[in-house]
């Protein structure tokens, strides 16, 4: 594949180009989960940060001081706001800036194919503000070959700049986690990756002003995109594995928490644990790079094997809870269920692709009455449930804690919100009728079986 531009990269490495990180004005395209983060550890008094992105409401809110995804503390934004962070929903506005970061989204489309619609739309609003002598940093997680191969000819067309020779190309992806307090901006190694040589040590030293200089500096764009892409595919490999693993265990009867925590005492071990796999990274980004694969003409076994059973995961959850609930209670005609979490993770707001809904779904087609339960989730977010159309929502308002209700004949812990975990123990069998089942298949709660009696059901 042909990188763009390569010949007039030298050119333009050639340049006296070579920001100052300390000077550089930066604009941060997409202030979501991973923009904003990055624009507040950047803004500071002398650093000017302009963060746009196209939610005028988002934007409206950061200007407020409010972080609605819960990344960025309101100290630490109302500390960004007083130094150099400019939140704007003027596109304009990015004609000011030296080095341009483009966080937006990277989904996938309903086939599970690689959605570059944000990116490319990203680079239309850039590409008529860009001016000779600027740079262009995509943070979004790609296949090997999107900046270089779609994002820079983008940008060529809707600016009539040549890239390599006007602006430069720079890749460097994000590595946070959601809801994660450790790994954050300030802690994690960055890798950085520059069109030039000479790009690629000044991106260093800026990004190194976040974290000490904790860099690794990858020899090209592509390395530094299959970096990013192969992580959070080898994390999702090694979860399937597990959910494997859990689904064999429950059939022969055997804890699969029990025979992990065995398993883990070896030193070589590699601990991962079963769940359900949503989101916008793990559960998508595979696919970008299964996408490439194919392209290039070998097919992904692994790699799909590995989505196909995580996508199922929920179903397979579901089914069986429901064979164990009619072992216990076999006489109930239509049961009541809650399933406690709706979010795709513990304690983050972010419904987007999560797994929760579809295991309430397949409830619902098992015959329960299903209400999903969240006090985290944000609300106004649309959630997919069910097409039986017989799940509903509740406790989306941003109430803590489990639900009012008592009497169920079924309580899934599907997400592990610290306020469920750690609920009293009466609080949490308060909640089922007296032939009530708790399905808990992270083995959260499992401090309760003995009180359940053959009413408790884990993986
Ligand atoms: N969320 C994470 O923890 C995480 C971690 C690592 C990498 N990533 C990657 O980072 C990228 C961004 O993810 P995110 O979670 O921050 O997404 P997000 O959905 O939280 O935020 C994206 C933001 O970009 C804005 N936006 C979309 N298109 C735009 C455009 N054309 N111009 C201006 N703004 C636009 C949206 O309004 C939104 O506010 C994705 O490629 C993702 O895979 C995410």
């Amino acid at each position: 594949m042909a990188t763009t531009g390569a010949t007039g990269a030298d050119a333009f490495s050639a340049a006296p180009f070579d920001p100052d990180p300390d000077r550089a004005v930066l604009a941060v395209i997409g202030l979501g989960y991973v923009g904003l983060p990055l624009a507040a550890a950047f803004a500071r008094p002398g650093r000017q940060v302009i963060g746009y992105d196209l939610d005028d409401r988002r934007v409206r809110r950061i200007a407020d001081g409010v972080d609605d995804t819960g990344e960025v503390s309101a100290a630490d934004l109302a500390e960004a706001l007083a130094g150099g962070l400019e939140p704007t929903a003027d596109p304009d506005r990015l004609g000011a800036a030296d080095i341009v970061l483009v966080c937006v989204p990277t989904p996938i489309t309903v086939d599970r194919r690689p959605d570059l619609g944000p990116l490319l739309r990203a680079c239309e609003t850039l590409g008529p503000r860009l001016r000779p002598g600027q740079v262009v940093v995509f943070e979004s997680t790609v296949y090997p070959g999107v900046t270089e191969d779609v994002c820079g000819p983008a940008l060529e067309r809707a600016s009539g700049l040549v890239c390599g020779r006007d602006f430069l190309l720079g890749y460097s992806p994000e590595r946070i986690n959601p809801g994660d307090r450790v790994h954050r901006v300030e802690t994690i190694v960055k890798v950085v990756a520059g069109q030039t040589p000479a790009l690629g040590a000044a991106l260093g030293r800026l990004y190194g002003t976040l974290n000490g200089g904790a860099i690794h500096l990858a020899p090209s764009i592509r390395v530094a995109e299959a970096a990013k892409a192969i992580e959070n595919a080898q994390r999702d490999v090694n979860i399937a594995f597990i959910n494997e693993i859990a689904l064999i265990c429950e059939r022969i009867g055997l804890s699969v928490h029990d025979v992990l925590a065995a398993a883990r005492t070896k030193w070589n071990f590699l601990d991962f644990r079963p769940g359900l796999v949503g989101g916008h990274c793990i559960g998508v980004d595979p696919y970008y790079l299964s996408h490439l694969s194919q392209m290039v003409g070998h097919e992904p076994e692994v790699i799909l094997s590995g989505r196909r059973l995580n996508d199922r995961m929920a179903d397979e959850i579901a089914d069986r809870i429901a064979f164990r609930f009619r072992e216990v209670a076999p006489d109930v005609a239509r049961p009541r269920a809650v399933v406690l979490g709706a979010t795709f993770k513990e304690d983050v707001p972010d419904l987007r692709n999560s797994r929760s809904p579809q295991l309430a779904a397949r409830l619902a087609r098992h015959g329960f009455a299903v209400t999903l339960h969240d006090p985290v989730a944000r609300p106004g977010q649309d959630v997919a449930v069910a097409a039986s159309g017989e799940v509903q929502r509740d406790g989306c308002a941003g109430e803590w804690g489990l639900p009012t209700e008592g009497g169920l004949d079924l309580v899934v812990l599907a997400v592990g919100h610290r306020a469920f975990v750690e609920a009293g123990d009466d609080r949490i069998l308060g909640l089922l009728a007296p032939t009530g089942l708790l399905a808990d298949p992270k083995g959260l709660w499992r401090r309760l079986a003995p009180r359940l009696k053959g009413r408790y059901w884990s993986l």
